[in-house]
């Protein structure tokens, strides 16, 4: 309530100094400590800068299948419409070739482009903003070494031609500032807390949004949603597990455990299939390991609320039971602790429990999709059921798994398939 008044505040004030509605004037930071900021010394600005890009994955989002990586034209789904990237080579008719470091510093800290330009969220400046001064400084030296490329992206839909609602959207919504270390927590709990809140935006995904759009704060990491491309011009809905430790989020997972997965996209708990395919493909993979396993410290670290909702009850799960055995008790095992040769487990898994079904339901549809240099260690490869499994079927399974082995959850609904088909 109080960050609301005061939003509403600077919004009136900025009202009435009408100067303040086209470029606010940024805020004197002060330089952070070395400890957070700075990845390890390496030779160039340009050097250390492609690797903060790794970490913010800049390439996944400005680059299109095929298409030379920063020259944007990636379409993004959203309820009031696309809205498609920027290209961001530096070109100076279609990318960002006339921009100051500057400009680039107040675009990642304000969600302002050059000349004034208010830029949508789905570019995430709402973590961005988070991210030093130097460490901007050295992204923009690197985005300079790029060649440019001439292409403009399509326009965007009707309602993201209009850039002044933004304006009230900010003031609502949109906390600027630079991530302050914890002091009573370690080096490393700090380096992954600024990787994992900045750069790395997790929450643009894992955290649940309001109508608006916003990441619900109070609610940080405790899973979201979100449309993504699966084929050309076809997208599917994805539900983004928990990242807190609740019993169906990452309890089960060790620091160990999470570590190998987000850096190589398998751990004996779990492995990708979805769009976590490319974050860890185009960015994680290619961190250090210490920056990674700071990332999942930081993660552990999180408390998590846990489910207190409806659950799965015996005679829900029973129907499922049969399904299971024919289908699935092969690799994941009987027990649902799968096995080293054929699956990882069920029991504990954040996607079997997770709040919103649709990845659950997506892996059973469509089996998982393993990019090519992703190894799932020994694990045998899952199929699609989508052709063997009548909705019934799957909604059965599924409740089967979300009601066995001390796991947790809500029943599933006929529509929670039929809206995935
Ligand atoms: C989650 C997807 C996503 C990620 C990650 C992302 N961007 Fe973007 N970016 C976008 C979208 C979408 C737009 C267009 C927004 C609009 O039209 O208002 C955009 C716009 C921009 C703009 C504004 C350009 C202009 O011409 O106004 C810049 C600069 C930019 N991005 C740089 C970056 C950099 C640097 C990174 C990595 C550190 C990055 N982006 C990561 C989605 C993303
Ligand atoms: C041939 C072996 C095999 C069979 C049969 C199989 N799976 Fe899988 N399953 C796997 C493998 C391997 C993965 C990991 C895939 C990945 O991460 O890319 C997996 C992943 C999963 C996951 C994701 C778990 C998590 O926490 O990330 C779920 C849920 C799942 N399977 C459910 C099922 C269901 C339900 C069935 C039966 C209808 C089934 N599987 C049949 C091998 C199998
Ligand atoms: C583009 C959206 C998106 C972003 C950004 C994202 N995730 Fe995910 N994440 C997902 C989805 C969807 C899943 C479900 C499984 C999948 O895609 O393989 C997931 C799954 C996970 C899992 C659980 C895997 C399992 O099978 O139980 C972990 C852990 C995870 N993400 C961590 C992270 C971290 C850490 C970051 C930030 C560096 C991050 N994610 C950024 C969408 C995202």
């Amino acid at each position: 309530m109080l960050r609301f008044q005061a939003a509403f505040r600077s919004l009136l004030a900025c009202a009435l100094l009408s100067p303040c509605l086209v470029v606010a004037q940024d805020a004197q930071t002060p330089a952070a400590p070395a400890a957070v900021g700075e990845p390890a010394p390496m030779p160039t600005a340009a050097e250390r800068g492609k690797y903060l890009a790794d970490a913010g994955n800049c390439l996944s989002c400005h680059t299109q299948a095929g298409a030379v990586p920063f020259s944007g034209g990636v379409a993004f789904e959203t309820p009031f419409g696309k809205i498609y990237s920027t290209n961001i080579t530096p070109d100076t008719a279609t990318g960002i070739g006339r921009w100051t470091a500057d400009d680039l510093r107040r675009a990642m800290h304000q969600g302002i482009g050059a000349g004034g330009m208010r830029i949508f969220p789905a570019f995430p400046y709402t973590s961005f903003t988070k991210v030093t001064d130097a460490d901007v400084a050295d992204i923009y030296a690197y985005l300079r070494t790029l060649k440019p490329v001439r292409y403009t992206p399509p326009a965007n839909g009707l309602l993201f031609r209009m850039r002044w609602p933004l304006m009230f959207w900010n003031a609502l919504f949109f906390e600027e500032g630079r991530y302050k270390p914890n002091p009573t927590q370690s080096t490393e709990w700090n380096r992954g807390a600024y990787l994992v809140e900045g750069l790395g935006h997790c929450s643009a995904c894992h955290t649940p949004r309001n109508r608006l759009m916003a990441e619900q704060a109070a609610r940080a990491y405790e899973g979201g949603a979100i449309q993504d491309k699966v084929e050309k011009s076809k997208t599917r809905r994805w539900s983004a597990v928990n990242l807190t430790s609740a019993k169906h989020g990452l309890a089960s997972w060790s620091v160990a455990d999470l570590t190998r997965y987000l850096h190589t996209g398998y751990s004996t708990r779990a492995g990708t299939f979805g769009p976590m395919n490319e974050v860890i493909v185009n960015s994680l993979k290619k961190l250090k390991t210490e920056d990674v396993r700071a990332m999942a410290v930081y993660l552990k670290s999180l408390p998590g609320r846990e489910y207190s909702g409806e659950t799965v009850s015996a005679e829900q799960a029973k129907p499922g039971e049969s399904v299971y055995e024919d289908r699935c008790e092969k690799c994941h095992s009987s027990s649902g602790r799968g096995g080293i040769f054929s699956g990882p487990p069920l029991a504990g898994s954040a996607i079997v429990q997770a709040e919103d079904p649709a990845s659950l339901v997506n892996i059973i549809l469509y089996g998982p999709e393993t990019p090519k240099d992703v190894t799932l260690g020994a694990w045998e490869t899952m199929p699609s059921y989508a052709d063997v499994l009548s909705d019934e079927q799957i909604v059965a399974v599924a409740n089967y798994m979300r009601g066995s082995w001390g796991n947790r959850a809500r029943p599933l609904t006929k529509t929670d398939v039929t809206e995935q088909r």
